[in-house]
Order: structure tokens, then C-alpha cells, then sequence
């Protein structure tokens, strides 16, 4: 039987996880039977929201939909839904997440997980009790260039992993005007660089602290729209790790995101930018490594719709390791602020 989804939210990330659903697998059948928007041009089927990477064109049949709502909590309450997927400006996220837990659903919801810290302890505490599965959209997780070097760092196929760099850069031309305004999106270390946060947390777990310099403002009215942090472990898993998260790049700016990683026998690289992304340095040469040509945002859904048809909890992306995350960048902004090295609560 098909995995009923409702999504919450049809602008950019709305648009995306409708083009998933709709391309995954024929066994594994999901349907989207409902949306809800706040905004009457988006219940109305109105929208070429453009994002900051992949296809923005994507239109939507709201005539393919068995029901429309003005409001998300609505949508919880239709018993057809399994799988809620809420894909609103992230200072929403809590009270549907809550809600749709509390009502026994299945639930989806786009990181950042929550901008305050009041918001993350709330939804870990709902996701703890959650009868269903449930999880936040932390992406980077199933890219593949990603999932790519965490089989290095796991396999330690070229030795241990020495050192790690990267880069996650947007441009100041975001889409939507919450973006801007830094108690809603948090900023590039909330919105952007929490990618990398979460990924290093996914590759090495919880670091004992954090050391971070930023830039406030730039394209937010007051958020750190550029940041640089050193994350410290100790025993050392890693040596040295360092992440970079800005969007204040000039509106003209290409998407980037990158890593370079050091192996005690090589060097994995990734350029989202460049003709060959993948490029593996080891034993005098150097190769092309090919990923299979999928987006993290598949992957996930995929991989949540497939939780939810076996009735399983998501082991790949738990509340309590996004909860992880979350005290990192948490650490980070107060390092930023504080000038000094502080340790992940
Ligand atoms: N995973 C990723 O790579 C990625 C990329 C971009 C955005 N995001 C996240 O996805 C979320 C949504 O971002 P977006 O770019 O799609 O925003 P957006 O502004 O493009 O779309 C948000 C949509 O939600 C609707 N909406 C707002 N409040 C609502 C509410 N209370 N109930 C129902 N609908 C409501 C709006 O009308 C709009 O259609 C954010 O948390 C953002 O950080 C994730």
C-alpha cells in the first residue's frame, strides 16, 4: 500500500520533496494526497520559486491533490496522511512538528531543526516519544559525494582520516524575505553552514568544543552570515577539522559546496562546481571518482518513505544526534560572540 504524504509548506523545499516523492521507485509507492499554504497563490497552484540549488522550475497540478488546506494543523488532523512533511520558514517548524508527533503521524521536517534553543529542546522531546518515524531533513547525510567519504572515514580504506576542510557558500540573493531577517532563518550559521555541522557530527560524533570567528550581517539583518569554525576532539578521532559556511557571496555568486579530505594515504576532494566534482589523489595519480547521479534530497525521502513503509524509526538520522547538532552550532554562535574556544553542551 502507498505511504500517504500531506506536505506543509509549498514553496522551494515544498516544490523539491513533491518532484521526490513523485520519482521514487514504483515499489515503493508514495502518494502526496494533500498540501497546505498559508499563501492563496500557492493553494491555487501560483509558483515559480526559485531555490539556490537544483531545478527551480518545477510547477505543481494542484488538481492532482485530493485535498488542499490553509493551515498546516489541518492537514495533521486528515486521517488519510501517514507522512507529514513540513517544509515551512523554520520558526514554524516546532508547533507542526509537535503537533503532528502528538497526533501519531509519521513526520518530516526541513533543518534547521529550530533557531531557538527552546524550539530544539521542545521537538527533541516530542521526537523522543514519537510513536512513528520521525526525522529532520538533514540532507547532506544521503548526498552522494557525502555518503562518498564517510565510506572513507569508516572503511579507513586509505588509512585514518587526518584532516577535513569544508566549504558551503551561497549567494545574497535568497528567495524568500524571511531569509533575511535573522530571529527567523538564524542566518548563514543556522540555515547554510548547519549542513556541515551536522555532517561532522555524522562523520566523528559530538566534538568536546568548538572555536569559531563570524561575520553578522551582510545579507541578514543581525545573524552570522559567515562563519569559520574549528571543531576540537579529544581523544582525537581527527586532527584537525574546519568548516566554512557564508551566503553573503555577490547575488551573481554560482552555489558552492566542497571538502577536502586527508587521508594518511590520500586525499579526497569534492567540488560541486567543477566538470569532474569527485577527484581521489592516491598512488601518484589522479582519478575521477564517480557518484551516482542522485541528490541528497532524494535520497532522504526515499529512504524516510522506505522507514515508514517497514514501520521502522530512521537509524541514519536520529532526533537525538540532530539534537547533537543543533548544540553545536549553538557552541558556535556563542564562541563567535564570547571570542573564545567553548565546549558543546
Ligand atoms: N534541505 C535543504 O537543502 C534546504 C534548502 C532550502 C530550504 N530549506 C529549509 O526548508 C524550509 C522551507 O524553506 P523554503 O526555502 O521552502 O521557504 P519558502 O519561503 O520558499 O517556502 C515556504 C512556504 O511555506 C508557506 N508557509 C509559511 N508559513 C506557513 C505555515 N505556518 N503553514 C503553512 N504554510 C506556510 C509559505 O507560504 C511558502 O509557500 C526552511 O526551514 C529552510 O531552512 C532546506
Amino acid at each position: 500500500m502507498a505511504v500517504k504524504v500531506g506536505i506543509i509548506g509549498m514553496g522551494f523545499m515544498g516544490r523539491m520533496h513533491l518532484a521526490a516523492y513523485g520519482q521514487l521507485p514504483k515499489a515503493l509507492k508514495a502518494q502526496v494526497v494533500a498540501f497546505a499554504d498559508i499563501d492563496a497563490d500557492k493553494r491555487a497552484g501560483r509558483s515559480d520559486d526559485a531555490g539556490n540549488l537544483g531545478d527551480t522550475g518545477f510547477k505543481f497540478d494542484v488538481q492532482a491533490f485530493k485535498r488542499v488546506y490553509e493551515c498546516g494543523f489541518q492537514l495533521i488532523e486528515d486521517p488519510e496522511i501517514d507522512l507529514v512533511d513540513i517544509c515551512v520558514p523554520t520558526p514554524d517548524h516546532k508547533d507542526l512538528f509537535v503537533a503532528a508527533v502528538k497526533a501519531g503521524k509519521n513526520v518530516l521536517s526541513e533543518k534547521p531543526m529550530a533557531v531557538k534553543p527552546s524550539d530544539v529542546k521542545a521537538m527533541v522531546a516530542a521526537g523522543r516519544r514519537a510513536k512513528g518515524a520521525v526525522m529532520i531533513a538533514q540532507c547532506i547525510r544521503f548526498w552522494p559525494a557525502y555518503v562518498l567519504l564517510k565510506e572513507y572515514v569508516t572503511s579507513k580504506k586509505l588509512g585514518k582520516c587526518k584532516s577535513l576542510i569544508l566549504r558551503r557558500q551561497g549567494n545574497n540573493a535568497l528567495w524568500s524575505p524571511w531569509y533575511f531577517k535573522a530571529a527567523m532563518s538564524g542566518g548563514a550559521v543556522y540555515d547554510l553552514h548547519v549542513h556541515d555541522t551536522d555532517y561532522v557530527n555524522f562523520l566523528f560524533g559530538k566534538p568536546n568544543a568548538v572555536c569559531s570567528v563570524g561575520s553578522i550581517g551582510g545579507t541578514s539583518d543581525r545573524g552570522i552570515d559567515h562563519v569559520v569554525t574549528n571543531y576540537y576532539y579529544s581523544p582525537r578521532k581527527v586532527e584537525a577539522v574546519t568548516a566554512i559556511g557564508a551566503w553573503h557571496q555577490h547575488k551573481t555568486w554560482p552555489f558552492y559546496m566542497g571538502y577536502t579530505a586527508v587521508f594518511e594515504r590520500g586525499t579526497l576532494d569534492f567540488d560541486i562546481q567543477r566538470p569532474q566534482p569527485v577527484m581521489l589523489y592516491a598512488d601518484d595519480a589522479a582519478q575521477e571518482i564517480k557518484v551516482a547521479a542522485t541528490d541528497g534530497w532524494f535520497e532522504e525521502i526515499k529512504y524516510m518513505v522506505n522507514c515508514v513503509a517497514r514501520g521502522e524509526k530512521p537509524a541514519l538520522n536520529t532526533i537525538a544526534s540532530t539534537d547533537i547538532s543543533m548544540r553545536i552550532v549553538q557552541a558556535e554562535v556563542r564562541s563567535i560572540k564570547s571570542g573564545k574556544v567553548e565546549k558543546v553542551k
